[in-house]
């Protein structure tokens, strides 16, 4: 029968590669994540997990594409705090509803925010930061990757408490290609995520004032906290997780739940985003219930501040 038909189908799923959207430039912190969490994935699903780089509007675009895709399990996407949380506060048109409008997977990591800057940007320590960027608030420039995006919503927090909310800031398509020019020093600071930063701070080809996290990062030892530093009121929490067009398959997404856990147990994949200064999932949080909670925690959080925040 039909009913037979669809059932046998979706237990085989995926019978072909899965599109995994990844809504900002390669190089970047989603990117790093999503191709590291994919490559098991992929092994435990039997089938290739192809990333795209759909950039653009700070990730609403490649987000807008996955969530409308059909919910064949076939288009999935990595997205964010920013994404997920941040964007229904930024876009009054946005296309997607992430509460009520898709599937969630589950939360693939936590990652820290810390606030970086090129290497002979003037400031020594996050105090000396905080004074110059007020006396220089019309000479500095910050990097971001598109409105409601990460560094975007984290810096415009950071921004918002020191006074200075209107300094010049340029968009990316990501912070990879920020970061390339933060690197170079085109760039004065910027807010980012700590997997797509820890290495060029430990090889010094940037300068990190401090992590936004209670603690310091294992990944990052020497780097102090913000309320370490001088700035305890700046605290905040980012994270990546995997989303899916609603109306998928309860089957499908056993699957891809299953497959995101699995890989988040995996030794090689563990040690690879611990390195990079990720923080690993709980189990509640690698649930699609466990992690629709944290999108609405986070999106409650920071949308008052973001609704009113200059776009
Ligand atoms: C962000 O700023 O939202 C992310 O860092 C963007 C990215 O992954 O490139």
């Amino acid at each position: 029968t039909m009913a037979f038909a669809g059932s046998a189908q979706a237990q085989t799923y995926p019978t072909r590669p899965v599109t995994m959207i990844v809504p900002f430039a390669a190089g970047g912190p989603t990117d790093i994540i999503a191709r590291i969490v994919a490559d098991h994935m992929s092994k435990t699903l039997g089938q290739q997990l192809v990333i795209e780089n759909v950039a653009g509007a700070g990730g609403t675009t490649g987000i807008t594409r996955a969530v409308t895709a059909a919910p064949d399990g076939y288009t999935i996407a990595m997205g964010h705090l920013g994404t997920f949380s941040a964007a229904p506060a930024t876009y009054p048109g946005l296309k997607y509803d992430p509460i009520n409008g898709m599937q969630t997977i589950g939360l693939a990591g936590g990652t820290p925010i810390l606030i970086v800057a090129r290497k002979n940007f003037e400031p020594k320590d996050l105090k000396e930061f905080v004074t110059y960027v007020k006396a220089n608030s019309e000479k500095v420039n910050e990097a971001h990757a598109g409105l409601g995006s990460v560094s975007w919503t984290t810096c415009t927090l950071l921004k918002a408490q020191l006074g200075v909310p209107k300094i010049n800031a340029v968009a990316y398509r990501g912070t990879g290609p920020a970061l390339n020019d933060l690197v170079s020093g085109q760039i004065d600071f910027m807010c980012d995520q700590i997997v797509s930063v820890s290495e060029q701070v430990k090889a010094g080809n940037i300068k990190a004032y401090a992590i936004a996290s209670k603690q310091r990062s294992p990944a990052l030892p020497n780097v102090p906290t913000t309320a370490e530093a001088g700035l305890p009121e700046y605290q905040i929490e980012a994270w990546n997780g995997i989303a899916a067009p609603k109306g998928l398959p309860k089957d499908v997404v056993d699957r891809l739940v299953a497959a995101l856990d699995k890989a988040l147990n995996d030794e090689g994949t563990k040690k690879r985003l611990l390195e990079l200064g990720t923080v690993l999932p709980t189990a509640e949080e690698r649930t699609p219930a466990g992690f629709a909670a944290l999108i609405k925690r986070d999106a409650d959080k920071l949308s008052p501040a973001l609704s009113a925040a200059p776009k």
